[in-house]
């Protein structure tokens, strides 16, 4: 019997903090029902961890999952298991013993918890090798304990991944193709528009036109022009307005306020080791508010 009906199809989609993203959750729900694991990427700031969370917190029932955040340093000690000195306990007596832990694969399997791998490729391929069975084979060993786990039954993994961006590694075509990518991109104006309304309703349209028009040069300047390393994300969006909003009421003037807020946000999204990608969102901010 398939996880989820359509009924909880809807249910989740209404319920989603993410707006403007429904037919890549249906598509992710869809091979979720069939099984498959998925890789949730896009560039930063659009919602795939809060998509992923909402889709485990409904699938198991509350916080009722494993998650974890990828980091440079994780190994197969953090995925699989290991042996863990005891030294860290704090008791001198036993400094020279170590116990076998196991990995947060290891106990999701074990436990029969659901898991979120966020930020999956911050990690070296290595820190995965225990996944190539899992998702092709249905079995996880666990070589020091010699034992042989099964994947639960509905077991549900979904991972988060920038891909391309600093710090990152490239994944192996072998375990990339264990999982089903779902792109997280950017929203649609009109929708965009009705997020800003839900955190900041009083504010002037003029602003807001002004904000939804920077997010989108920033976006064009990426896709089309590749003169920026990114486009403002939904995050930056909301930053903006609730910067904006929070300044007029507190007597700046709007334009002011918006070239402030963007100059803001141009920063997160421009190279910052680029002058020329500094001063092209600057010229874009002014650009847009000298219209205000
Ligand atoms: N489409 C959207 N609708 C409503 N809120 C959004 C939307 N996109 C992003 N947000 C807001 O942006 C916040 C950040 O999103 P989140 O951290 O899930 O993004 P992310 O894609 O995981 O980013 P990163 O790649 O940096 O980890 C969300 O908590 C939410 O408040
Ligand atoms: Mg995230």
């Amino acid at each position: 019997m398939a996880l989820l009906n359509r009924e909880d199809m809807i249910r989740i989609i209404e319920s989603c903090e993410i707006k403007g993203q429904d037919e890549a959750i249906v598509r992710a729900l869809m091979y979720i029902n069939l099984g498959y694991p998925i890789m949730l990427y896009g560039p930063p700031g659009n919602g795939k961890t809060t998509i992923a969370e909402h889709l485990l917190r409904y699938i198991s029932g509350g916080d009722n999952y494993y998650r974890i955040e990828a980091t440079e340093g994780m190994t197969e000690y953090h995925t699989i298991g290991g042996f863990h000195p005891l030294s860290m306990s704090g008791n001198p007596e036993l400094s020279k013993k170590f116990v076998y832990k196991d990995g947060i694969i290891t106990r999701a399997i074990k436990e029969k918890k659901n898991l979120l791998i966020d930020e999956f490729n911050r990690a070296p391929t290595t820190a995965y090798s225990g996944l190539f069975m899992l998702l092709s084979a249905g079995i996880l060993p666990v070589e020091h304990r010699e034992e042989v786990l099964r994947k639960p039954d509905n077991w549900v993994l979904i991972v988060t991944a920038n891909l391309g961006d600093e710090g990152t590694f490239k994944m192996s075509s072998a375990l990339k193709r264990r999982f089903i990518p779902i792109f997280i991109g950017y929203i649609n104006r009109f929708t965009e528009e009705k997020v800003i309304r839900s955190y900041a309703p009083d504010l002037d349209q003029a602003i807001v036109n002004a904000i939804l028009d920077f997010a989108e040069e920033t976006r064009r300047l990426w896709q089309e022009e590749k003169a920026l390393p990114l486009g403002l994300s939904t995050d930056g969006v909301i930053k903006m307005a609730r910067y904006c909003d929070l300044s007029i009421a507190e007597g700046l003037d709007g334009k002011t306020a918006f070239t402030d807020a963007a100059m803001h946000q141009g920063i997160v999204i421009a190279d910052e080791t680029d002058y020329a990608s500094i001063q092209t969102v600057n010229e874009l901010a002014l650009r847009i508010a000298s219209r205000l």
